[in-house]
């Protein structure tokens, strides 16, 4: 019913695309900074982003979320906790140390028989390493140091292990992205499998990639987190939406990372 809903949408949509988009998005990009933004058929949502916000993505000078990348660099030099640490101490240049460590999260961790993401990671070496208080889920410093972190793969292609023991996990994340929730009864494919490049109200319906975040919207003028956006996409359909760092998002995002495989890690991403 709700597909026969975006299906009718859909007619007035095509035109509209036809007549706005045709012409800026859905371009192949290869600019060798941000690598390849169509794979197969897989496609970055900056390839449905209209021209305006792609170029102030393309531009380090004029993307607003480069200055949090900036802070995520000067927060890596901090000492910080009881150990008397910084992230710098241990791992040195992120520039080499971090290279392409973003673009295999989450990912399984054996300590603690589950998943892992970034900003977990990131917050194991606060607390267990540097005996410095955890980040909380969408603090001004997760995000920044998040960003921070997965800015050093930019360019490189997604690339998360869904074998062994991530396997059930991968599974568990596939489920929740085929289950119906909510009011509205809708699951992540009917709009981002079953309707990219079709609007949902006044969006144009993208694939639901991750491989740009923590992405800069301007609709929330700040960076958000993955979590924030399977948070705000189950409230879009009236679904109570999960606690940040839940094991349930953890394991989509690890899901929604295998879909977009291959995609180059953009962040900082920016979109509406
Ligand atoms: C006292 C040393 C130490 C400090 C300080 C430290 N780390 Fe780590 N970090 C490690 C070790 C050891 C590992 C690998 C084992 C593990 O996962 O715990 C690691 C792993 C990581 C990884 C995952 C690497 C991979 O290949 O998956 C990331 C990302 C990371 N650290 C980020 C940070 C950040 C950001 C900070 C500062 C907030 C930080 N670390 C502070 C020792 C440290
Ligand atoms: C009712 C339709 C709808 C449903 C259902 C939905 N979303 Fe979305 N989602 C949107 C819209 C609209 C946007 C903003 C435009 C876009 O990027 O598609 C969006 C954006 C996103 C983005 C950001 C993409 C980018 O490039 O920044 C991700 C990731 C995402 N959704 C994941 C999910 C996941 C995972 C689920 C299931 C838990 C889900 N969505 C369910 C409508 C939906």
């Amino acid at each position: 019913m709700k597909k026969a809903y975006l299906g009718a949408l859909s007619i007035a949509a095509a035109a509209m695309i036809a007549a706005t988009f045709a012409s800026t998005a859905y371009a192949d990009h290869n600019d060798p900074k941000e690598g390849k933004m169509v794979v197969d058929d897989r496609r970055s949502g900056y390839t449905y982003a209209i021209k305006e916000t792609q170029a102030i993505q393309d531009d380090d000078f004029e993307n607003p979320a480069m200055i949090w990348v900036e802070d995520g660099g000067q927060l890596w030099e901090e000492v910080d906790g009881k150990a008397g640490k910084s992230c710098q101490s241990c791992h040195n240049d992120a520039f080499e140390t971090m290279k392409g460590v973003a673009a295999a999260y989450p990912k399984y961790d054996a300590k603690i028989k589950k998943l892992k993401n970034l900003e977990q990671q990131i917050n194991t070496c606060r607390t267990e390493r540097m005996q410095a208080k955890a980040w909380k889920y969408e603090s001004n410093e997760l995000l920044q140091m998040t960003m921070f972190v997965r800015h050093q793969s930019r360019g490189m292609p997604v690339n998360v292990s869904i074998d062994d023991e991530a396997a059930q996990f991968f599974a568990k994340g596939k489920e929740f992205y085929y289950q119906r929730r909510g009011a509205l009864d809708m699951a992540c494919k009917h709009c981002h499998e079953d309707n990219p490049g079709k609007y949902a109200r006044a969006n144009l319906l993208t694939q639901g990639q991750i491989n740009g975040f923590p992405t800069y919207r301007l609709k929330w003028q700040k960076p958000g987190s993955v979590h924030r956006r399977f948070r705000g996409c189950n409230k879009n359909i009236r679904a109570q939406p999960l606690k940040y760092g839940s094991d349930e998002y953890t394991n989509l995002e690890l899901y929604v990372a295998w879909r977009g495989r291959g995609l180059p890690v953009e962040t900082p991403a920016v979109r509406n």
